[in-house]
């Protein structure tokens, strides 16, 4: 069931609980976007893009919590834990940036969400190990580099203070997001038998399907000069498409295959296309 993607903010003591973990940036310079300099089409864009942005964020914070459930039930170490259960703040976060983007643009764009299908339950035949690298894997290791890479590249293409501040306060927390997964990896690294890095191949298979609506596209460029899109905070479609295969091919499906998460060839061919190559 899809409902309209709304926001709401209840202030008072959980304002204050909220401000304290995450304070309000007051250097963001929220009057320096002004609509009337684009094309109207290219602020319709961008307020969808922004809107999209939010409603991703708070997807993150329902993948991570099912991250950190799973470790917790796996009795991961409790540093980690920690680390993770702070991500939660992360995202809310970003959400909330988000939101205010598009807001400054006009409003935020008619969308509907299903955030259950960011719920995750744990399948009765997995351990809670299996489940806890599943979890991390999916999660940490594709989804957030994924989201780092475009979110990176975007800030690089990015010339106006509002949309450079945003992402330069995401990214701040987004490589620590990725780098729960390294840091997973080597605790959990040994205990890993063959058959359990074969799952994960499938796994991987599985979670970078989800994405290959991003470069499955007719057309892929690299990241070109400044357009009004770049200005406004992000990138063109046939450019997004040519960021994320590259982060997929080079930052997901090769370091993974390093420690023997491997894809086979008709996975490979099966999420990138057949003229895609396996990166060296
Ligand atoms: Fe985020
Ligand atoms: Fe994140």
């Amino acid at each position: 069931m899809t409902r309209d993607f709304v926001l709401d903010w209840l202030g008072g003591a959980a304002e204050k609980r909220f401000r304290r973990a995450r304070p309000e940036d007051a250097t963001l310079p929220w009057d320096s976007f002004r609509p009337d300099d684009y094309p109207e089409a290219a602020v319709v864009d961008a307020r969808a893009w922004w809107t999209e942005l939010a409603a991703n964020e708070l997807a993150a914070v329902i993948e991570f919590s099912s991250v950190l459930s799973a470790l917790a039930v796996a009795q991961a170490p409790l540093d980690l834990l920690g680390m993770c259960s702070d991500f939660l703040a992360d995202e809310c976060a970003h959400v909330e940036l988000g939101a205010r983007a598009a807001m400054a643009l006009g409003g935020a764009a008619p969308r509907t969400v299903d955030f259950r299908q960011a719920v995750h339950t744990p399948p009765a035949d997995l351990t809670p190990a299996q489940w806890a690298n599943e979890r991390v894997l999916r999660v940490s290791c594709v989804s957030e580099v994924l989201a780092e890479a475009a979110a990176a590249r975007t800030y690089a293409a990015c010339t106006e203070p509002l949309p450079r501040a945003l992402y330069a306060d995401i990214l701040r927390d987004e490589v620590h997001h990725k780098q729960l997964g390294v840091l997973y990896i080597e605790y959990a690294y040994e205990s890993w038998s063959d058959l359990e890095r074969e799952r994960l191949g499938h796994v991987l298979r599985d979670q970078l399907g989800k994405f290959r609506g991003l470069w499955d596209v007719p057309r892929r460029t690299p990241v070109g000069a400044t357009v009004p899109e770049h200005r406004l905070g992000f990138l063109q479609r046939s450019e997004l498409a040519h960021v994320a295969l590259d982060a997929a091919l080079t930052k997901v499906v090769a370091p993974l295959a390093e420690i023997g998460v491997v894809l086979t060839d008709a996975e490979l061919a099966s999420i990138f296309g057949a003229d895609v190559s396996r990166p060296a």
